[in-house]
Order: C-alpha cells, then sequence, then structure tokens
C-alpha cells in the first residue's frame, strides 16, 4: 500500500513508511504530541480517546485506541485540541459545559467534549445514547446530559465544518497499490479485495477493527500481513431485492445498520442501540461481528432468528449458506483460506421478532444472554418458530428444542412455558464472570415468557419501572 493521507485538525498529515497496526492514539500521543486525547483503557471500552472522524459519510465518533491509522487515509481527524476555533474561542459544547459545571476529571472530560461535539454537528438529542461510551465514574452524567442540552440551540462554529475538504486531494497516491506501507493492502473494490486475498490467505482482514484492535493493544499480536477493508464502498451497500429481501454488505457499520433496520426490523434496530457505544459503532462492521465468530456476538442471534443467508466469496467463486450452518465449533467457523463474508441477507420483514439483550450494564456491555425470537402465528396456533441464543453455547446456537416446544400449540403461555422447560435440552451454558451457567438457563427460558407477554400486547420494556 503506497503512504496514506488525512488531515488532522485542517492540516494534511502524509505518512509513508509507518507500521500499518501503528494506532492513531499512540500517533497522535507520541509523534504528534496531542496529549489531549487520553488513553483510559485502550481498548475501546471508556471514550476517554474519543476523535471526530469525518468522511463522506459526515463527522462521526470514534475511538482512537482502536483505530490503525490506515483506517483514515483520505479522512479528517478532529482531535479535542482541534475543537475550539482558531482564535481560542470554545466550542458551544465546551462553554456549556462550564457553565453546566459538567467539566469533571481532566481524563474524562476530553473524550466527552468530542463525542459532544460530533453529537451537536450532526444536530443529535440522544444525549443518553451519545455519551453512552464514554465513563465517567465521579460525580455522574446529569451535568454533562443538562450540557449537551443546553448546546443544542447553539449554531455549528464554521471552523468545525473542514469547507475545503476534498478526498481526493488529500489522497494524492491513491489507494489499493503495493508499496510503501509493508505488508499492507487497502482495496477499493471487492473484486480487487476478492483477487488478493485468494493469494494472500495468511492475511489479516480488517475491517472496523474493533475486534482486531484489541488483538495488538491487549494481546500484543503482531499482524505481519493486512488488508483493510474500510475503503470499499461496494461492501457498504444495503439493497432490496424484488421479493423484498435485504442485502446488507459485510462492511456496513453498526450505525448504519442501525439507522437502516429502524423501519423494516424495528426490535432489532433497538437492540443495535445497545450493540457497545457510539465510537464503536461507528467503526464496526456487520461482517466484523459474523466473522469473528464470537460466541456472544449480537448480531448473528438475531440474523438467525430471521433466517439470515450468508454469502461467501473467494476469488470469483461464491457461495451461500445459511448463516446459522456458519458457525461450527467454539472460533471455528464454515469459512476457506482466502474466503470472506461479502454480505448477508434477511427478510424485508419479521413482524415477530424480538431481541431481548441480558447484560450487566444497560449501556455498553458484552451480552450475558441475547435471546432472538420470531414466531408466526395463523389464526391461534404456532406456525413457525426460529429461535436463536448468544451466550448459551460455543457459537450462536438456534434453539430446537424450544422451537418445536412450540410449534403447532396454541399461542398461548403455556406452550410458552413448556418452551422454557425445553431450553436445558437445548443449551448446556458456562459459569463465568459474566453469568453462571443456571443464571443462564433461568434467563434464556424467561425471555420466552417475556416474549408470550410482549407479543400479547403487554408492554415488556425493561427500562420502564411499573408499579
Ligand atoms: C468496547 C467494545 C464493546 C463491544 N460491544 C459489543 C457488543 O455489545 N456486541 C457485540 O456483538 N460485539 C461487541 N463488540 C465486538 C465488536 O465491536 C464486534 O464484533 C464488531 O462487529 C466487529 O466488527 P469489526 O468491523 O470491527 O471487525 P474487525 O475487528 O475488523 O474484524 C473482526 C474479525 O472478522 C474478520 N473480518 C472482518 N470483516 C470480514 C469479512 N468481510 N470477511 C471475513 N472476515 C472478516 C477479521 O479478520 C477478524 O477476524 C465490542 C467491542 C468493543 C471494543
Ligand atoms: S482509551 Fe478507552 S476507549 Fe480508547
Ligand atoms: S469525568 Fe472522569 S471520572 Fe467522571
Amino acid at each position: 500500500m503506497t503512504g496514506i493521507a488525512f488531515l488532522l485538525n485542517g492540516t494534511p498529515v502524509r505518512l509513508g513508511e509507518i507500521s500499518p497496526t501503528r494506532t492513531l492514539l499512540d500517533f497522535l500521543r507520541e509523534d504528534k504530541r496531542l496529549t489531549g486525547t487520553k488513553e483510559g483503557c485502550n481498548e475501546g471500552d471508556c471514550g476517554a480517546c474519543t476523535v471526530i472522524v469525518t468522511d463522506q459519510a459526515g463527522p462521526r465518533a470514534m475511538n482512537a485506541c482502536i483505530l490503525f491509522l490506515p483506517q483514515l487515509d483520505g479522512k479528517s481527524v478532529r482531535t479535542v485540541e482541534g475543537v475550539a476555533g482558531p482564535d481560542g474561542q470554545l466550542h458551544p459544547v465546551q462553554q456549556a459545559l462550564v457553565d453546566h459545571h459538567g467539566s469533571q476529571c481532566g481524563f474524562c472530560t476530553p473524550g466527552f467534549v468530542t463525542s459532544m461535539a460530533a453529537a451537536h454537528t450532526q444536530g443529535r438529542q440522544d444525549h443518553d445514547v451519545v455519551l453512552a461510551g464514554n465513563l465517567c465514574r465521579c460525580t455522574g452524567y446529569a451535568p454533562i446530559v443538562r450540557a449537551a442540552k443546553a448546546a443544542e440551540a447553539m449554531a455549528v462554529p464554521a471552523w468545525m465544518t473542514d469547507p475545503d475538504l476534498s478526498f481526493s486531494q488529500i489522497s494524492p497516491e491513491g489507494s489499493g497499490e503495493a508499496g510503501s506501507l509493508t505488508g499492507a493492502f487497502r482495496p477499493t473494490t471487492s473484486d480487487a479485495l476478492a483477487d488478493w486475498y485468494a493469494h494472500n490467505t495468511d492475511a489479516t482482514l480488517i475491517a472496523g477493527a474493533t475486534d482486531v484492535g484489541l488483538w495488538v493493544t491487549k494481546q500484543l499480536k503482531d499482524l505481519p500481513k493486512v488488508a483493510f477493508l474500510n475503503g470499499i464502498s461496494d461492501l457498504r451497500q444495503i439493497t432490496a431485492g424484488a421479493d423484498g429481501t435485504l442485502r446488507i454488505g459485510a462492511g456496513v457499520t453498526l450505525t448504519d445498520l442501525r439507522a437502516a433496520m429502524a423501519g423494516p426490523h424495528p426490535h432489532f434496530a433497538a437492540m443495535l442501540t445497545r450493540f457497545a457505544s457510539e465510537q464503536v459503532r461507528n467503526a464496526a462492521t456487520i461482517g466484523g461481528n459474523i466473522a469473528n465468530g464470537s460466541p456472544i456476538g449480537d448480531g448473528p442471534p438475531a440474523l438467525i432468528a430471521m433466517d439470515a443467508r450468508l454469502h461467501l466469496r473467494k476469488g470469483n467463486a461464491r457461495r451461500e449458506i445459511a448463516l446459522e450452518d456458519f458457525f461450527l465449533d467454539y472460533h471455528k467457523q464454515d469459512r476457506q483460506p482466502g474466503e470472506f463474508v461479502e454480505a448477508v441477507t434477511i427478510p424485508g420483514a419479521a413482524p415477530g421478532l424480538r431481541c431481548y439483550k441480558l447484560s450487566k450494564r444497560f449501556d455498553q456491555d458484552i451480552s450475558a444472554v441475547l435471546g432472538a425470537f420470531n414466531v408466526t402465528v395463523q389464526d391461534g396456533i404456532i406456525t413457525a418458530a426460529r429461535i436463536a441464543f448468544g451466550g448459551m453455547a460455543g457459537i450462536p446456537k438456534r434453539a430446537s428444542a424450544m422451537e418445536s416446544a412450540l410449534v403447532g400449540q396454541p399461542f398461548a403461555l403455556a406452550a410458552f412455558e413448556a418452551a422454557k422447560a425445553a431450553a436445558s435440552q437445548d443449551f448446556t451454558p458456562l459459569t463465568d464472570m459474566r453469568a453462571s451457567a443456571a443464571y443462564r438457563l433461568e434467563a434464556a427460558g424467561n425471555m420466552a415468557i417475556r416474549y408470550f407477554h410482549d407479543l400479547s400486547g403487554v408492554a415488556a420494556d425493561v427500562l420502564e419501572v411499573r408499579a
């Protein structure tokens, strides 16, 4: 790959010989001495390293600690140092934080400022969602949220809009050529990726790097040969087929997926609001979530409950399988060397779909159990059932005994109680730091009961406290 170029607080930066897995955070703090961006966890959890990354999709908050420099090629990065105006004028969110006593410890506050500034530029008002990826362990969020609300009415400052941003000029050498970034390839089409990966089967694919980033920052792994997928625009499309089927490209970010699902699959979209945090969703892709093969990934159970099909490609050969058949065993998937995930297809509607995420913390937490239910009821009889769980086995897995307990039965509580009882035939979960085996089994069964009440019209929102 030739060198990379991006705007840093409005100034072009061109880099030639760099390690492809050098993180933006290390570059900012060590090379640029932009130490306003803090290192808290170095694994995407705390938001202290939040920066604003702008591309054709607009400005988005991301965690610099798990962003590799080549992911920024052709983009604009704004750090907390670039949020105030050129003459030192405070950004409206900075002024509001001062006015509302929202400026707390010096470690987290820069990350709050950048998250809030990105959201302010986008005109967002869902501050709880925006700030879920910024941890504060001291006096709490109330003054911060008050500041975010107060800043809503203030205009976006002119200096935040990068008026002369021209991505083709920033990236003069073009991407995807072999060159000075040793061991790195950044294709712009899936055809180029297919060709290269079929001949470089030992390479690691990097999409959003929200899993792979931690292999580098936490496991200290060397990745000698990598391909960056985030420049491939044809993998980032969501298209509707003539039969209403939705084809979701592997490179679609969780943020874009969540927005696209709000209409056809609102309960899936609602669950995705609890997928990691704003910063992580802005980088993470659905292809990475599937290919990573984690037993506690949130996307696969919901997609399996929708009867999703997975589209794989190696060179010019393509194949399609049921998503549930992709997961063979713990961290073992049906993927050949040199083969990559191209897309996943789902039906355009699934009115019976509900997704229940259970985690210790409501926001930004990995699931202990994720249950996805999708039954069809005709004339009071359950005619079809697809149920899948995460966190209950070494893979995201269908609950065939629970399904059998439902199909053919009248839609009534008794059928769902039988399904609950059948959960132990489907699963022998593990005990780990997130939950005990007994708790997991009980919770999974209870989700079947919750699902019955939910479909019956009883409010089942866990955030609503009722007398
Ligand atoms: C703080 C934090 C919170 C998180 N919370 C959640 C959560 O709530 N729920 C959840 O499910 N996950 C969560 N994750 C995990 C992660 O964000 C997701 O798994 C994400 O979808 C991974 O996507 P990515 O694009 O970042 O993948 P990457 O990290 O780029 O890649 C992940 C794996 O997939 C492979 N890969 C990527 N794209 C392809 C492709 N097209 N074809 C073949 N292989 C490919 C890579 O080689 C790698 O093995 C969290 C992560 C962090 C850091
Ligand atoms: S340092 Fe905690 S999210 Fe990056
Ligand atoms: S702002 Fe840092 S702990 Fe609260």
